[in-house]
């Protein structure tokens, strides 16, 4: 069984589909239709909602934080425990919410298809922000698009609706009362959602997630959701047994250490970006590009490191900061080197019900230098062509030590060892640079495919290289995440 609430509804669930996605729960089960479906990839936005969940802020004290969420590629258990927002709960006694009178007044719409998904993005900005500028309005909605308005009147809607003469909500006045229901529905025990031969269960500790993997090892872990969705979404294939990890509150967690920061595998992407953009500027940048925020608040780091993608974002910056990641099976733990988790194509390190708790990633030190680099077609909200970290430390002007690693140029993310050699023990200058280039042709042999050809591949991990020369070298150039195919 599930429990969650429909806005101020007890929803209770027993025999759903598990593969069923919010979106069409919403549509066919519960006769809300206001939630579109464009893409059903995670790409449109058009099935923007909100979900409201609790947590403990930095004082111990329970909040309420809302994030917007694509509905297309949520499945109904990821909702056990929490509140589900739809655009039809936004109206109140009659009147339409600001966010949405904002976008009648200042023409944000034409055909309306897209509406719903922007209404409940700028209200999630609403919840979250005060007075947001024009780069975190435009953050906010960069996973939305629209065919027909065009984007300046829905920014003016976001100005309008999400200013500081914001007057309160229902949602406001009623947030204590949200906090107690939603107190009153959290899970004690595993919660499971079964229909016929399909089930998804809902642990709430690690421990019982260890043992429920042991017993299905064929089950599928369910994070985010925002590639395994795609499963059912894209491909049609069913998903017999899922085992959502997001109940499981030790694998959500941050923990910060002298020398290292810990981070739960299934924290969101949206969280990671806060803890380690304080501590690696290119990495919060490299977040910033990652995905849409719908898709940065589902997803997660342990499942952008598991799908084991030859180009995820972030295994290449991990590799190359030296992460290490902590592999469970039961009650025991391995911790490995990230980059020897990538075996080939897809292929992992992990062995039968063994999942990744915890990635660790070392503290930055002063004396070594990372930057990181992503080349797109687009800037938000697209997959590279190719990525590409470097960590050098330079001493008496040599090289002492080099981590370099790209993603988009094998068939794992990879570090490039002959372009490293070549650099340790070098002196830091162009002909050691132009050396290391050359290098990196025998590490890699990539592919051609609709985002690249093999040669703009190889030449740009190799300009991508020049280009970090060249920005330590003048420290005032930062160009890292302004490129394009
Ligand atoms: Fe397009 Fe969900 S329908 S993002
Ligand atoms: Fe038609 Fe946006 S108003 S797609």
């Amino acid at each position: 069984m599930i429990q969650f609430l429909l806005n101020q509804e007890l929803r209770t669930e027993h025999a759903l589909d598990p593969n069923l996605t919010v979106l069409n729960y919403l549509r066919e089960h519960v006769a809300k239709p206001g939630t579109k479906e464009g893409c059903a990839s995670g790409d449109c936005g058009a099935c923007t909602v909100v979900v409201g969940e609790l947590e403990i802020d930095g004082e111990g004290r329970e909040q309420l934080r809302y994030r917007s969420l694509n509905s297309c590629l949520t499945f109904v258990a990821s909702l056990h425990g929490k509140q589900l927002i739809s655009v039809e709960d936004l109206k109140h006694q009659g009147q339409l919410h600001s966010v949405q009178k904002a976008m009648v007044e200042c023409h944000g719409s034409q055909c309306g298809f897209c509406t719903p998904g922007f209404v409940m993005s700028l209200f999630a900005l609403q919840k979250n922000s005060t007075a947001p500028d024009h780069q975190q309005a435009h953050e906010a909605l960069a996973g939305n698009l629209c065919r027909c308005t065009g984007y300046r009147p829905i920014l003016a809607a976001a100005e309008q609706a999400c200013g500081t003469q914001r007057q309160p909500d229902q949602f406001d006045q009623r947030q204590s009362e949200t906090i107690a229901r939603l107190k009153a529905i959290a899970p004690t025990d595993t919660g499971e959602l079964n229909s016929g031969d399909k089930r998804c269960l809902v642990p709430l500790t690690v421990s019982d997630l260890a043992q429920l993997y042991d017993s299905y090892p064929q089950a599928r872990l369910l994070a985010g959701g925002t590639d395994l969705a795609l499963e059912v979404t894209q491909f049609h294939r069913p998903l017999p047994v899922m085992i959502y990890v997001g109940n499981v509150a030790e694998m959500k967690r941050i923990e910060h250490f002298d020398d290292r920061i810990e981070i739960g595998a299934a924290t969101s992407l949206t969280d990671c970006y806060d803890a380690l953009t304080a501590e690696y500027p290119d990495f919060g940048e490299l977040l910033h590009r990652f995905a849409s925020l719908q898709i940065r608040n589902q997803g997660t780091l342990g499942g952008n490191i598991g799908n084991a993608s030859p180009i995820g974002d972030s295994p290449p910056l991990l590799i190359a900061l030296g992460a290490q990641i902590v592999l469970r099976k039961g009650e025991i733990r391995r911790t490995l080197a990230l980059e020897d988790y990538f075996i080939d194509y897809r292929v992992t390190a992990r062995q039968e019900s063994e999942f990744i708790e915890t990635i660790i990633v070392p503290k930055a030190n002063a004396r070594q230098v990372f930057r990181a680099y992503k080349v797109s077609k687009r800037l938000d909200d697209d997959i590279s062509a190719v990525c590409a970290a470097f960590r050098l430390q330079v001493e008496n002007g040599s090289i002492v030590e080099a981590r370099v690693a790209f993603g988009g140029m094998a068939a794992i993310p990879k570090r490039a060892t002959a372009c490293e050699q070549s650099l340790i023990g070098a002196p830091w200058s162009s002909a050691t640079v132009e050396r290391a280039c050359a290098a990196l042709a025998n590490d890699f042999t990539p592919l051609s495919d609709f985002r690249a050809s093999k040669e703009y591949r190889l030449l740009s991990a190799q300009n991508l290289l020049r280009k970090y020369f060249i920005e330590l070298q003048t420290p005032h150039i930062e160009t890292r995440v302004t490129s394009y195919v």
